[in-house]
């Protein structure tokens, strides 16, 4: 067995005195690629952030180079080599590409042409398509991430770690970051990425760990295993994986009143001329790839998108012309958008899961002044926790004590307490563990069989069709075809979002 370059042995984690991860055992070694895989609050992120210097451990000896090390923070760790890409990234928005990179070192470029010309040539030899004169703010995730990399590669980190890096990523930009995480397997770089998706470990890894509660599983070599067998070692029971079954043959809901039309709605060139109607007592998928209008055109429907930007067409509720200009008009007559980027519209991450999903009901109600009773509150929340599994380790904990997985959760049960009659779910199982993402399938199923209109956007083909009645693809700005769930293939959807 060749020599470990970062290693845990025994570790622990403790908040208020509860264990986040439990006497965990973990190593990486040069030149490997090592997935963390566990259910949302397994503790990945946690151990994770222990390699990194961004939390101490309570119990436990970290070894970094063969020799016992104890980070004190982030910059500690990466000095000697340890960089961590988060999932919310680190780069400051408003400083070019440049300046972030040598964050720090500015001494040594005096004049910003130099620092320009210096960054130019260190990107290109790593062969990324970034221009160091540009500020961060006007990068996409993947160019993010480009610049995230290069700074650990520009410290000569030997180890690098992601949290869920793919998940903000598109299927093109996926590829390319797996081929960046050869190159630096070639240097002979140590890289851990955390993910949700089993298939993403089993192509791209090499090793992979498993945790469950807190607790180390198992290590092995990806080769070894399959989605079955990691899955029974993630939620320790065997669990039916009917979620992305191709072969089960579903019957479509029946479709019922039509509640919505969307009639020639067109916004700058990201929606052109778009036009598709939504159906009571179903689920719509809507599938297209980046640059479709797929969201865009939900925001314009709820009122997140600003009306100043809409361009001209229609949109029709129970045959009525409407037109928002916030999301709470577009909530009062019952439609509600459930966002994929829960940092910045999902909720209030300081107050306690039951008082964010408190904020639903009182929404509904419609008067902030009636005020529900304690009781009643706290049963609503409970309810809630119990039936989307929320995981915490104690009962009012903050939203942003929780991971990431179980702040989308809710996220979820905060829209559907405002009781509406069409949801749109933009991404609803982004950074959900395989078993929680089973849980929110059968809520919405559950939701659509007593007559409420689901729209679901994904780009994961398998969700789509394992969750819709009914599925449109977009594609440049329009809805282009329209499938039954019954006669569609994955091959006909993508065929379409495509051509
Ligand atoms: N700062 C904190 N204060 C209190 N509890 C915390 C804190 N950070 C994490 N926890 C708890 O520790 C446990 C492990 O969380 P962690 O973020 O490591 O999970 P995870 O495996 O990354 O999950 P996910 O897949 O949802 O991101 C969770 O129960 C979480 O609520
Ligand atoms: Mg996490």
């Amino acid at each position: 067995m060749s020599e470990s370059i970062i290693s845990i042995q025994g570790g622990s984690k403790t908040f208020a005195g509860i264990y986040a991860i439990k006497n965990v055992d973990f190593d990486l070694k040069p030149g490997e690629v090592h997935a963390i895989l566990g259910e949302n609050g397994a503790g990945k992120s946690t151990l994770t952030k222990a390699l990194a210097g961004v939390l101490e451990l309570t119990e436990g000896q970290m070894f970094f180079a063969g020799e016992e090390c104890n980070f004190k923070s982030p910059r500690q760790a990466l000095k000697a080599g340890i960089a961590m890409v988060f999932q919310e990234t680190s780069l400051v928005p408003s400083m070019s590409v440049a300046q972030n990179l040598y964050l720090g070192e500015e001494k040594f470029y005096n004049r910003l042409r130099g620092l320009y010309i210096s960054a130019q040539q260190f990107l290109q030899g790593l062969n990324f398509a970034v221009d160091p004169t540009v500020d961060v703010a006007m990068l996409g995730a993947a160019q993010k991430q480009m610049v995230e990399i290069a700074r650990a590669v520009l410290h000569n980190a030997k180890v690098i770690i992601f949290d869920e890096p793919t998940a903000t990523l598109t299927p093109e930009e996926k590829q390319h970051f797996f081929k960046l995480l050869q190159q630096l397997k070639d240097k002979k770089v140590g890289v851990v990425f955390i993910t949700h998706a089993l298939e993403e470990a089993l192509e791209e890894a090499d090793r992979i760990t498993i945790l469950r509660d807190g607790e180390h599983i198992l290590t092995d070599d990806a080769k070894n295993m399959d989605r079955d067998s990691i899955i029974q070692a993630m939620v320790g029971r065997e669990l039916s994986d009917k979620l992305y079954s191709k072969d089960g043959k579903r019957r479509s809901r029946p479709r019922g009143r039509k509640i919505l039309s969307v009639e020639n709605v067109s916004m700058q060139n990201i929606v052109k001329n778009n036009s598709f109607s939504i159906y009571e007592g179903q689920i719509t998928g809507i599938f297209g790839l980046i640059g479709s209008g797929r969201t865009e055109t939900a925001k314009i429907i709820c009122g997140v998108e600003k009306r100043d930007f809409v361009h001209g067409g229609e949109i029709l509720l129970n045959g009525k012309p409407v037109r928002y200009r916030v999301p709470e008009q577009a909530m009062q007559d019952g439609i509600a958008y459930v966002t994929e980027d829960r940092k910045i519209e999902g909720f209030f991450e300081t107050m306690s899961i039951g008082e964010n999903i408190y904020m639903g009901e009182l929404a509904a109600s419609g008067k902030a002044g009636v005020l529900l009773s304690n009781k009643l509150r706290k049963n609503i929340s409970d309810e809630w926790i119990k039936s989307l599994n929320i995981k915490t380790l104690n009962d009012d904990a903050r939203v942003s004590e929780l991971s990431g997985g179980n702040q989308q959760k809710v996220v979820i049960a905060k829209s559907l307490t405002q009781r509406p009659s069409l949801i749109f779910f933009d991404e609803p199982t982004r950074g959900v563990d395989v078993g929680a993402i089973q849980e929110i399938h059968d809520q919405l199923s559950a939701l659509a069989a007593q007559g409420l209109a689901i729209v679901v956007i994904a780009s994961y083909l398998p969700e789509i069709m394992n969750l819709s009645d009914r599925i449109l693809v977009a594609r440049q700005g329009r809805i282009v075809e329209e499938f039954n769930v019954n006669e569609a293939t994955e091959e006909s959807i993508m065929y379409a979002a495509v051509h």
